[in-house]
Parts: C-alpha cells; structure tokens; sequence
C-alpha cells in the first residue's frame, strides 16, 4: 500500500525523527544530549532547549538518508507522552507544524506502547525477522519505567504490574551516581560487571506484593553501604569497582526476573519480550535467554538502536494508528502523564 510515516521523539534526551513506509524502516535518526552527562540524570530545561535546537537538523537528515521528499508523506506521528513535559511539547508543536503545512493526518502516540512495538520494526535489508506473537508478555525496562505488559494486539495491551517508585534504569543511573560515575551509567555498570563477582556483595531485595516492582529501597541500601565501607577505607570504591557493578546489575536483574517468571506462571503466556533502554543489559539478556531454557520461552530483543529512545518505534504505533484511523486534530496536547 506504500503509506510513509514520519515519526517524532522528543520525551527525554533524544532528539529522533524516522521514516517509516509500512512496517519498513528507511531511516532512524537519534541525537542524544551530552549536556546532562555531569548532572547525574537530565536537566529538564536543558533537555527542551536542546530538542528545540536538534529537531530541524534530525527531521532534515531523517529524510535525506531516507531519500523521501517531504511531499511523500502519509501522516506524522509523534510522541505525545509519557515524558518531560518541555520536551514532549518541541516534538508536539513541529509535528502539529509540519502536519498543517502538509495537510496530513496528525497520530499522537503512547512513547510506552512505541517501546513495546519496536519489536515489529523491519529493515529494507533483513532477510529474516522473528516477532512475538500474540499474546506476548513484554518487560518494559527504560530510565523511565518498568512495566509488565501483556500484549494481546498492536494497540491492545494491559499493564499487569509497575514500578511504585524508581525504574530498573534509573536504579543503575543513582547507583552510578553514588559511585561518581557520569550519567547514564547503566552502560558502564554492565560493561565493568563482566570482570566482577555477582556475589560478592549482598543487597536485599524489595518484598513487593502482586507483580509491583521498587527500586528506591535498593539504592539508599547501596547509599549507605558505599557510605559505610568508604568510612573505614576512602578507596573502597575503586577498589572493589567491578565488584560493586556485578553485585548491584545482578540484584537488579534478580528483581526483574522474578516477577518476570512470576507473570509467566500466572499467564502461562511463553512469548516473552523485552524492550527499553535496559534490554541492552548483557546480564538481564543472559538471564532471560537462561529462563528461556529453564521454561521453554520464546525471547524476543529489539536491535540495539531499537531499545534506546528512537523515533523508528513511533512511526510503527503511527503505521498501526492509521490504519484505524486514530487521529488527533490541532487541539492535541502533551501528557506528562499517559496510560494506555
Ligand atoms: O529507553 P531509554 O533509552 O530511555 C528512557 O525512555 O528512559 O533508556 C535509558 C536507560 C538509562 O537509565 C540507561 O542507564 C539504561 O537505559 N541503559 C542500561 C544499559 N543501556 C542503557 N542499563 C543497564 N545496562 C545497559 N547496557
Ligand atoms: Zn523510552
């Protein structure tokens, strides 16, 4: 049928724009902000001034490197929340711009429900792609949320458990902060947990009813820990460095997976997906491919430069919003806060 997309991510730290035509990626364009690294998490002002200083130049290079002019345009779907609200409103006012000046169809989209669809994007390249079927559970795992999900359709899904405080991203990002690292420091936790021992520090796990998730009780236990071993010895830290990342991205994964498989013996449901910034933790990956194993799953892992924030995932809720013709008009807003 040929129907283009351009999608729009503005909710955090990414600025992103794509091309979309069908469930075809054609290009995917993602500019972090290196702004927040000495901040210890994002700077909310910050974040909205860059994004309105990136979102030209991302949208342009999008539909160069797509070789798609302007005027082929279906619809533009945009990120209308979860999200930093000053953020969300850049993406929001060039994606309600660009869809006057064209007079195309303006389709907000659930950045969550995009996370979890990302699963479905296709390169023009790949020979093969495995996809979820339905129904799927999906373990959501960004710096913003955790979710459990279970996905009966494109747009049909049900939150069957979340996070009542931190996300598991956030929860490497403050653990990281109290060890001076620069943000986000999910990455280098799992990079320097590959030398350390898991086990070589306890910390104790949350005792969370249903298939809820809490992190903040993990990072003051690793505040005050820190606090107390580096009283006795100022070098504590560097010291017992890879230790200290082995021990907390096990917890972490730990906790994770033990609601992951709880969901599994409550819905029985075997296809099991995983998506957000966290999916790219090599101990969480090894994990769920070991209870893959353990339980006869089936696992499903975005490409890398799907799990992150990128606006390929957005234009795929648009792709699916379309074809239902779920459209928002000049009104449409950003939602700081947005259930689906
Ligand atoms: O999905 P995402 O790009 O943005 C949000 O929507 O939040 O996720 C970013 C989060 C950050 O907290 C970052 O530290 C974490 O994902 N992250 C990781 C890894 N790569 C990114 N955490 C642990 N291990 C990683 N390899
Ligand atoms: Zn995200």
């Amino acid at each position: 049928m040929g129907l283009t997309i351009l999608g729009i991510e503005s909710s955090c730290d990414d600025t992103s724009a794509a091309i979309l035509k069908d469930t075809y990626i054609y290009s995917n364009v993602i500019s972090g902000q290196e702004v927040h690294k000495n901040y210890g998490g994002v700077v909310p002002e910050l974040a909205s001034r860059a994004h309105q200083q990136h979102i030209i130049p991302v949208v342009d290079q999008a539909f160069k490197k797509a070789e798609i002019a302007k005027d082929q345009v279906d619809a533009i779907a945009f990120t209308q929340g979860p999200g930093l609200l000053g953020s969300l409103m850049v993406g929001t006012s060039f994606a309600k711009a660009f869809a006057l000046a064209k007079n195309i169809p303006l389709i907000g989209v659930n950045h969550l429900q995009a996370h979890i669809l990302s699963h479905f994007i296709r390169d023009p390249e790949e020979k093969e792609h495995s996809v979820p079927r339905f129904p799927f559970l999906c373990l959501l795992v960004s710096g913003g949320h955790t979710q459990l999900t279970v996905v009966r359709d494109y747009l049909e899904m049900e939150i069957i458990g979340e996070t009542i405080d931190d996300a598991a991203g956030e929860a490497f990002d403050k653990a990281g902060k109290i060890m001076n690292l620069p943000y986000p420091a999910g990455p280098i936790i799992d990079q320097k947990a590959r030398e350390g021992d898991p086990h070589a520090f306890k910390f104790t796990r949350p005792n969370i009813s249903d298939l809820n998730y809490s992190f903040s009780g993990l990072k003051t236990a690793f505040l005050y820990f820190l606090r107390d071993r580096v009283k006795e010895n100022k070098n504590f830290i560097n010291e017992h460095f890879s230790d200290l990342c082995a021990s907390l991205q096990y917890t972490i994964v730990d906790i994770l997976m033990d609601k992951l498989i709880r969901a599994y013996e409550i819905t029985g449901i075997k296809e099991i997906a995983i998506a957000g910034g966290v999916a790219a933790n090599s101990g969480l990956k090894q994990a769920v491919s070991d209870a893959a194993g353990k339980y006869g799953w089936n696992v499903y892992i975005p490409r890398f430069e799907y799990t992150m924030d990128n606006a390929a995932m957005i234009a795929m809720v648009g792709y699916y919003k379309y074809l239902r013709g779920d459209f928002e008009n000049m009104d449409a807003v950003p939602h700081a806060r947005l259930r689906y």
